[in-house]
């Protein structure tokens, strides 16, 4: 686990506007050449407007024009980890490829993945030739 993006993540989870689940993430999103873009969830009162964190991310690395990315870091609290919600997995896996997901809980808990062993068998333009 790099403790720094680690770090990175932790801190935009203290950002969340989560008032509604009470669940606060934090995500950072680093690019191939160093750069990292961060996160944090975003609810709304209509609950299916609510934002996911690793997708603030995404989306705010995205408009800033990076295009090559190596991970991710999650940081939640308690157990189990959070483990990115199926949308995001899609979306990550559009625009990051099989990046490198690092899981981190603030009570001390760690795991790594890839996202392709997250994401099997997927849905992607390859699907659309
Ligand atoms: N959430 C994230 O931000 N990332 C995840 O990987 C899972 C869920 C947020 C969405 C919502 O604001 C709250 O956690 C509860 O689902």
């Amino acid at each position: 686990m790099n403790c720094d993006l680690t770090e990175k993540a932790a801190a935009a989870r203290e950002k969340a506007l989560a008032p509604y689940s009470g669940f606060k993430v934090g995500a950072a999103l680093e690019t191939r050449d160093g750069l990292v873009y961060t996160g944090c969830n975003i609810e709304n009162a209509s609950y299916g407007l609510s934002v996911c964190a690793e997708r603030v991310a995404l989306w705010k690395a995205l408009s800033d024009g990076a295009r090559d990315f190596r991970r991710i870091a999650i940081v939640t609290e308690g157990e189990p980890l959070t483990s990115p919600c199926g949308a995001c997995r899609q979306l990550l896996w559009e625009y990051c490829g099989d990046i490198a997901i690092h899981l981190h809980s603030l009570d001390g808990l760690d795991e790594q993945y890839q996202l392709a062993d997250l994401l099997p068998h997927p849905f992607d333009k390859r699907s659309l030739r």
